[in-house]
């Protein structure tokens, strides 16, 4: 790609913001489909999407139109009253899931989402530990960072707030002795996202369902970065055939806009009684109608099919270069990389592509919109390819 040359920038965030980011040297000051113009005059190809959060790329004429709309109609109004637009973001959202989930509660985040279903769980069984799988990623606020992987070296609270068992990735065994009356619930990301595209097993996937259900437990699928069609599927523990009592989800659900849901079974819902969840901001109109809007667009635009072929494309393709293997499901793709994936990422942003970094300090984490095309895929393997390994 013809590009100006870059513009050194300092890993600054501001005088006045906190300083808690790594600042990636790019300053976005517009964007549109899948293709970010920085201050610079650079352009690049996101391949990573914000955090995952850019669903549907950027600018998208339809969520441009729905955001406009509801916000000349509405603009915004709390739980305290029934509007017509959540209850219809709710219906949609429950019937693009697994059919046994029935009732939808909308929050702000996907820490908020989590805190939520580990609520229910606890409500529901009045037991008191959770089972959690080494790298999973849950989240930042108390309950969501004792069920997250690293959280001793930043978790500053004095006390953790219950018992945690964890379980090593795809250990079905260490999960079968995890497993007894007390436990509450397990939480599992089907693809971990943080740990770089990690997908969890099918047979550790079937036995943490079966073990949940056969000690009355119940089994959370926590799908803020894999849900919302990012694998192919609508939620990625549907590709399992399996069932959850719970899933959680965040990131694309409203396309750039800040929205996150708890998907309940009606066995659930009947439990959780008024009062024992609330929230301010959660289920705005303008929330609800960008959900609304986001699963028509994925359903009439037909994405997930393509999501499926082309993310079996780029597992196909992109072992070249620096990269000596694949793992993850559609759009949520990690690649491993023989050299430390931050040189890689370097590398790819001076050819113009944006990708991200995980946990694991040798994968490069992808997470383009669902509205990537082939030929977006030929420049991120053409670019790779000129990579030295
Ligand atoms: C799987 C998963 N769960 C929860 C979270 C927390 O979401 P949020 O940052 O919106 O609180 C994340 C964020 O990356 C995530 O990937």
């Amino acid at each position: 790609m013809n590009q100006p040359a870059a513009q050194p920038q300092a890993d600054v965030a501001g005088d006045c913001l906190l300083d808690v980011f790594h600042i990636t040297p790019v300053e976005p000051v517009k964007a549109e489909g899948v293709w970010i113009t920085a201050k610079d005059g650079r352009r690049y190809l996101d391949f990573y999407g914000g955090h995952a959060v850019a669903l549907l790329g950027y600018g998208h004429p339809r969520l441009c139109a729905t955001l406009d709309a509801q916000a000349r109609t509405l603009f915004f109004q709390s739980n305290a009253v029934d509007i017509a637009v959540r209850r219809r973001a709710a219906e949609r959202l429950v019937k693009f899931g697994p059919k046994e989930l029935t009732r939808a509660f909308f929050v702000n985040s996907g820490a908020e989402a989590n805190e939520n279903a580990l609520r229910v769980a606890f409500l529901a069984t009045r037991r008191p530990r959770i089972i959690a799988v080494t790298g999973a990623f849950h989240g930042r606020t108390a309950g969501a960072a004792a069920i997250t992987a690293g959280h001793e070296k930043w978790y500053a609270y004095p006390n953790k707030p219950f018992d945690v068992t964890w379980v090593p990735v795809d250990d079905v065994a260490a999960l079968e002795k995890a497993f007894g009356i007390d436990v509450a619930a397990i939480i599992l990301e089907p693809v971990q996202g943080v740990a770089g595209a990690k997908d969890l097993s099918p047979e550790f996937m079937k036995a943490a369902r079966a073990l949940a259900t056969c000690w009355g437990a119940l089994f959370i699928s926590d799908e803020v970065q894999c849900g919302m069609g990012r694998t192919g599927w609508p939620f990625a523990v549907m590709a399992h055939g399996i069932v959850p009592d719970i899933i959680t989800t965040a990131k694309g659900l409203g396309g750039g806009f800040p929205v996150s849901a708890v998907l309940v079974t009606d066995a659930l819902a009947a439990v959780v009684k008024k009062g024992d969840l609330g929230t301010t901001f959660g289920g705005g109109p303008l929330a609800c109608a960008m959900v609304e809007t986001v699963i028509d667009t994925i359903e009439q635009e037909d994405l997930l099919p393509r999501v499926r072929r082309l993310g079996e494309r780029i597992r196909k393709e992109a072992v070249v270069g620096p990269v000596v293997g694949v793992q993850g499901a559609g759009y949520l793709i990690g690649l491993r990389t023989r050299r430390p994936a931050k040189e890689v990422l370097e590398q790819l942003r001076a050819k113009g592509i944006m990708a991200g970094s995980a946990g694991d300090p040798h994968i490069v984490r992808l997470l383009p919109p669902l509205v990537l095309e082939d030929a977006h895929v030929d420049l991120l393997i053409a670019a790779l390819k000129e990579i030295p390994a």
